[in-house]
C-alpha cells in the first residue's frame, strides 16, 4: 500500500477490504498442477506468510487492530476527497473497528453500517443464530460520492403480495423494461365482502416506485458450492454483494482497491462494471486464484465483444523476481527454466536440438517457452523476430511461461 502512494495518493474512489480475523491462520494450500484435476502439491506457508500471521493474529485482537489501523491510515491517504472505504467485519470486532475508523476518518465521515444478512440456516439454542456480517462505510470527507442503488425486484414482489388472491400470480411474468417494471396480470380483490376478484394489469414506474436500497442487504446469499462463481476460496464473498457496494460508491470509470483481495472478487466485479482496480494480498494462493479469475473475466468479456483491459502482477519483498534471481538462482536463467518446466511437469528439451532456440520444453502437444526471469515476451519474438523489450512485468498464461 505504501508503494502505491507515489502514483495513487488522493486518487482512489473506493476501497473495500475484508481483512480476516481468526480465519487466516492457515496459509498452506493445495495447489493444482497440470491438467489433471487430482494432481496437487501441498504448499506450506512461506516465511513472509508466517511472520504476517504472527503480526496479525499473534496477540489476538490487539495485534489485529494495530495491523488494521496502520493500513487504514494508508487507505485514507490513497482515497480521493470524494472517495470512501468499506470495511467488512463481523460481530467479533465490528465495534473496535468502527472506533478505529472514526479515529482515522472522523466521526462526521461515517456513512453506513451495512448489515449483510447471509441467510445461513442454524439450530442455535443458546442465542439467536448469528446470521450477518457488518460492512462499515466511511467517506474520506463528508463530501463523499454516493450513487443510490434501487432495491431488488424480489423485495418489491413481496410488497405487492397484498394484491394477490391465493398467491396465484405468476412471478415469472414480472419483467423490467428499460425504465419501467411491468407486473403482469395480477388478481386483485375488489370487494372484500363479496370476494370479487378481478384480473388487473399493474404497471409500475421503476424510478418512482422502487426505493433506494437500505442498509440491510438480505437478498444476497453466501457463495454456494454449486454457484458458477465458486472458486473454492474459503472466505470468498459473493459478487452480488460487491457489485452493490461498487455501484453505490464508485462512479463508472472510477477506481476500486482491495488490499486483502482473497479470491479477487472485488477486481472481477470492478472489471465487469467498467471500473479500474488495484488488488493486493499477502498469500500466494490468493494471487494465483485472483490472477486466474481475472484472466477468465477478460476472456468472457472478449468473447462477448466487450472491452476489457490488461493487468500487471507485481511482487514485493521476498516475492520480487529480483530476489529470487539473485538469492535463489544466482542469476541463472537455465536453472530457472528447469525449475519452471519441472513444476508444470513439462518435458525439458535441449534448445540446441529443438527447432528454435525459443523452445525449451514440451507439454502434451504444446511447445513451451520459459521467459527470462525479468523478461517480457513480445509478439515480435513469438513471430521469430528480434528484440526483447522492457525490463520487468509478468504476463502470459503461467508465471514466466509461454505455452
Ligand atoms: C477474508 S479473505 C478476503 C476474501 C475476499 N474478499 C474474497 O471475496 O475472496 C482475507 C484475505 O486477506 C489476506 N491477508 C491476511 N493477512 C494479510 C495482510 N497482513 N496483508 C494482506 N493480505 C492479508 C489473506 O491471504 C486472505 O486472502
Amino acid at each position: 500500500m505504501a508503494s502505491l502512494l507515489a502514483e495513487f495518493k488522493g486518487k482512489i474512489d473506493l476501497i473495500y477490504i475484508d481483512p480476516p480475523f481468526d480465519v487466516g491462520a492457515d496459509f498452506s494450500m493445495p495447489v493444482p498442477i497440470g491438467e489433471e484435476d487430482d494432481d496437487f502439491i501441498h504448499k506450506d506457508p512461506s516465511a513472509l506468510e508466517m511472520v504476517a500471521y504472527r503480526d496479525t493474529w499473534g496477540r489476538g485482537a490487539a495485534s489485529y487492530l494495530s495491523m488494521l489501523s496502520e493500513r487504514l491510515v494508508l487507505c485514507h491517504s490513497l482515497l480521493a476527497d470524494s472517495g470512501s472505504i468499506c470495511v467488512h467485519c463481523d460481530w467479533r470486532l465490528n465495534s473496535p473497528i468502527r472506533l478505529t475508523m472514526e479515529q482515522v476518518f472522523g466521526v462526521d465521515s461515517f456513512i453506513n453500517e451495512i448489515v449483510w444478512r447471509y441467510g445461513k440456516m442454524s439450530n442455535a439454542t443458546q442465542r439467536f443464530p448469528r446470521n450477518h456480517d457488518t460492512i462499515l462505510a466511511f467517506g474520506k470527507t463528508s463530501g463523499y460520492s454516493f450513487f443510490p442503488v434501487k432495491s431488488a425486484p424480489s423485495e418489491y414482489r413481496a410488497r405487492y403480495e397484498r394484491f394477490l388472491e391465493g398467491n396465484k400470480v405468476l412471478y415469472g411474468s414480472v419483467r423490467r423494461s428499460s425504465d419501467r417494471l411491468i407486473l403482469g396480470r395480477v388478481k386483485k380483490v375488489e370487494n372484500e365482502l363479496g370476494r370479487k376478484v378481478t384480473d388487473t394489469d399493474v404497471l409500475f414506474d421503476f424510478d418512482k416506485e422502487f426505493k433506494t436500497q437500505d442498509d440491510v442487504f438480505y437478498d444476497i446469499s453466501i457463495v454456494k458450492g454449486n454457484a458458477s462463481e465458486q472458486l473454492d476460496y474459503p472466505t470468498q464473498k459473493p459478487e452480488a454483494l460487491i457489485e452493490r457496494i461498487v455501484e453505490a460508491f464508485c462512479r463508472k470509470g472510477g477506481s476500486v482497491a482491495d488490499f486483502f483481495c482473497g479470491s479477487g472478487t472485488t477486481g472481477a466485479v470492478a472489471e465487469k462494471l467498467g471500473r479500474r482496480w488495484i488488488m493486493a494480498d499477502l498469500g500466494r494462493f490468493a494471487i494465483h486464484t485472483t490472477r486466474k479469475r481475472l484472466i477468465d473475466v477478460q476472456r468472457t468479456l472478449s468473447a462477448g465483444g466487450k472491452p476489457y483491459r490488461s493487468f500487471d502482477v507485481h511482487n514485493l519483498g521476498r516475492y520480487e523476481r529480483q530476489w529470487w534471481q539473485q538469492e535463489a538462482l544466482k542469476g541463472a536463467d537455465t536453472e530457472h527454466r528447469r525449475v519452471v518446466l519441472e513444476f508444470f511437469k513439462a518435458e525439458i528439451l535441449d534448445p540446441a536440438k529443438s527447432s528454435s532456440p525459443l523452445i525449451h520444453g514440451r507439454k502434451g502437444r504444446a511447445l513451451c517457452h520459459v521467459d527470462g526471469i525479468d523478461g517480457i515476451f513480445t509478439a515480435a519474438e513469438a513471430r521469430g523476430g528480434a528484440g526483447r523489450g522492457g525490463d520487468g512485468g509478468d504476463r502470459g498464461l503461467l508465471p514466466g511461461v509461454g505455452l
